[in-house]
């Protein structure tokens, strides 16, 4: 029998800055629903790629100073990287500056033109010149300005081409009635509904303002409007419209479309709309997930720069443990309020204390207690049967979840199971069975959970795509196929007499505050020391000055004054004569380092005791903060004046 074929997509992210979490929150999350379904054995396809178009990419491209092509380039290139390092495994890669996508998006403009649903005419509305934006009335912020920069905006014509959306409206109220889970969850489709029923307008789909687009066929002053131009490559990617088509005669129409809700609209009205418009069939779902936020900024956005980097992520923590954090946090079609403390939380609560220590303490008792050998069960015990009808039911309840998308309940369902084995653990005592001399109980507890952890390490699998053979490892059964494959997800598969090979923690805990702790450390050791200056003195005239007679002195000996924490005694050689001169500088030089050094005293003050000691003379030096530096020249003669 064929396999049955699946297709889902991400959208296709603009390369106009680098993505963030919530770009990898919506790949991780088609990623492991392509990998979900391979497991279940469909013929799964799964595509992404980046919508290079656009007048926001033109302009990017000229505040870097490059040409487009060359600005996406750059940036494609980092988003293919960074979906390597985060275990993406698309099928395909489409870029809407490929040919294959703009041939395609170009038949399609004609051929919705030739049937006259494309109508040229003229765009009148208001329009910012220095943003190059068009707005509503409604948009407009008070007294006819722009809501964007401020400035006035004037009302302007441009020809533009139309597609007639409203033709379609009663079919596409039609078809959401026949479908109702095409759009998910069901509070966006309430909203896209009501949308409609306003009434629909035509959708001006070609721009004369900027040229970076592809060129509307038949009038090259047009380019395509950049969504109509972006949703085609669902079926560019799969050859639509060529001779070459059979992809899309296997794999269309797609079974999800997924993104968050900000562009829920494009593919649940605009899109449905251009497929009626060629007659092809629509997707079976477009499902809308929430935002990641961050602080006070609401939606974490390019535009924003509110952003965190995902890369950086899985460099500091690791793979498997941002993609589990990723997929366990965002409940299904709702935000998710990002914060690095929340991600430590859950990869310590979740995977280091119940999921990894399970590991652990099981590898340690078989070790201790059975010589390392999982022996076959033989006996029971009163919390047997709960634990083994929970890991007997927890693949269907997972599996429910997974289908729609919902990995966080899913998820959940699986942890659940871990968390009942830890309980299994404690209620059983495998110690105090050993104690007791309970060799049969203790076989039969020590394979559950040994079969608890293989259920758990297969049904998460598409998400956490390094650990199972971390686990297999521990468990003896290193590389075995055949007991890691969803088909795998029966009671009673793992092989008694198998010998364990304990290992390192899976997920060690994470100490948040020591990292804190550490980082602030760190940085407060990069920071700049904030220093005071001196507020400047009185003004004085040069007369004042010329009072002061500063000469160069040459250290003949230094020492520290007895029983004082701060003097050093100096004897300096001015010219002819030898002077004893006391500075409070001891924490600052060691005084064998001053001897011949040349520095500067002020030679007419007035002679002073310090604790007994006459001082003939300051010298002089500079200071800032806790710096200070004796003021010194290198080559004149001792006994020359300073002015
Ligand atoms: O919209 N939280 O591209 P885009 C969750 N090129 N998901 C987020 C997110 C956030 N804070 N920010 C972005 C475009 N995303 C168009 C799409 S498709 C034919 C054209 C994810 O780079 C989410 O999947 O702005 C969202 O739909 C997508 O990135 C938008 O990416
Ligand atoms: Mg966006």
């Amino acid at each position: 029998m064929s396999k049955q074929k699946f297709y889902i997509t991400t959208p296709i992210y603009y390369p106009s800055g680098n993505l963030h979490i919530g770009h990898a929150y919506t790949t991780v999350a088609a990623d492991s629903m392509n990998r979900y379904k391979k497991m279940r054995g469909f013929d799964s396809y799964f595509l992404t790629g980046t919508d290079e178009h656009g007048q926001k990419i033109q302009r990017r491209a000229a505040e870097a100073r490059q040409e487009p092509q060359q600005f996406v380039d750059g940036i494609v290139d980092k988003i293919q990287e960074l979906w390597g390092l985060m275990g993406i495994e698309y099928d395909d890669f489409i870029r809407t500056t490929q040919q294959r996508h703009q041939e395609v998006a170009q038949k399609i403009f004609q051929k919705i033109s030739d049937q006259g649903d494309i109508y040229k005419a003229e765009y009148s509305g208001w329009y910012c010149s220095p943003c190059e934006t068009f707005f509503t009335e409604r948009q407009l912020a008070e007294g006819h300005l722009c809501p964007d920069c401020g400035r006035p905006v004037e009302v302007t014509k441009e020809e533009s081409y139309f597609f007639k959306m409203s033709k379609y409206a009663d079919r596409w109220l039609k078809f959401i009635e026949d479908n109702p889970d095409f759009i998910q969850p069901a509070t966006r489709r309430n909203e896209m509904v009501n949308f409609v029923k306003q009434g629909l307008d035509d959708l001006c789909v070609s721009r004369t303002t900027f040229d970076w687009g592809i060129k509307v066929p038949f009038d090259d002053k047009h380019v395509i409007y950049v969504w109509f131009d972006a949703l085609i490559n669902y079926i560019s990617a799969l050859g639509y419209g060529t001779d070459h088509d059979e992809l899309y005669q296997k794999y269309w129409p797609a079974d999800i479309h997924l993104m968050a809700k900000d562009i829920i609209r494009f593919h649940s009205i605009i899109w449905p709309i251009m497929l009626m418009a060629l007659d092809i069939p629509i997707p079976k779902k477009v499902i809308a997930h929430g935002w990641v936020t961050l602080g006070d900024c609401g939606k974490m956005s390019k535009s924003k720069g509110n952003v965190i980097d995902p890369a950086l992520l899985v460099k500091k923590y690791s793979l498997d443990t941002i993609r589990y954090f990723l997929l366990r946090e965002m409940p299904f079609g709702l935000d998710v309020a990002y914060s690095e403390e929340a991600l430590v939380n859950r990869i310590n609560i979740d995977l280091a204390n119940d999921y990894g220590n399970l590991l652990s303490r099981l590898t340690s008792m078989i070790g201790k207690f059975q010589n390392k050998v999982v022996l076959a069960p033989d006996g029971e015990t009163e919390f047997d049967k709960e634990l083994i009808e929970l890991a007997k039911a927890t693949p269907a309840a997972a599996a429910a979840y997974f289908d729609n998308l919902d990995f966080s309940a899913g998820l959940a369902e699986v942890m659940k199971l871990v968390g009942k084995a830890n309980k299994y653990v404690d209620d059983t005592a495998p110690w105090a069975l050993n104690k007791a001399g309970e060799k049969g109980k203790l076989a039969s507890v020590l394979y559950n959970l040994c079969e608890v952890l293989r259920l758990v390490s297969i049904l998460l699998k598409p998400v956490m795509i390094e650990t199972q053979p971390k686990v297999f490892a521990q468990l003896g059964i290193e590389g075995r196929e055949d007991l890691g494959c969803w088909e795998a997800l029966q009671w009673g598969l793992f092989p008694a007499g198998t010998e364990v090979k304990r290992g390192e923690p899976i997920f060690p805990r994470i100490d948040f505050a020591a990292e804190l702790a550490a980082e602030e450390a760190e940085e407060e050791a990069a920071a700049e020391p904030v220093v005071e200056y001196e507020p400047l003195g009185e003004e004085i005239g040069i007369e004042d000055f010329a009072k002061l007679d500063l000469r160069v002195v040459t250290v003949l000996d230094c020492q520290k004054v007895p029983k004082t924490d701060k003097l050093l005694q100096f004897t300096v050689k001015m010219g002819e004569e030898t002077r004893s001169v006391l500075s409070g500088i001891a924490k600052y030089y060691q005084p064998e380092q001053l001897i011949g050094k040349k520095l500067i005293l002020i030679a007419n003050l007035k002679p002073a005791k310090i604790r007994g000691i006459e001082s003939q003379g300051m010298l002089l030096s500079a200071v800032l903060g806790e710096d200070l530096e004796l003021l010194a020249v290198e080559k004149i003669a001792d006994g020359s004046k300073v002015c």
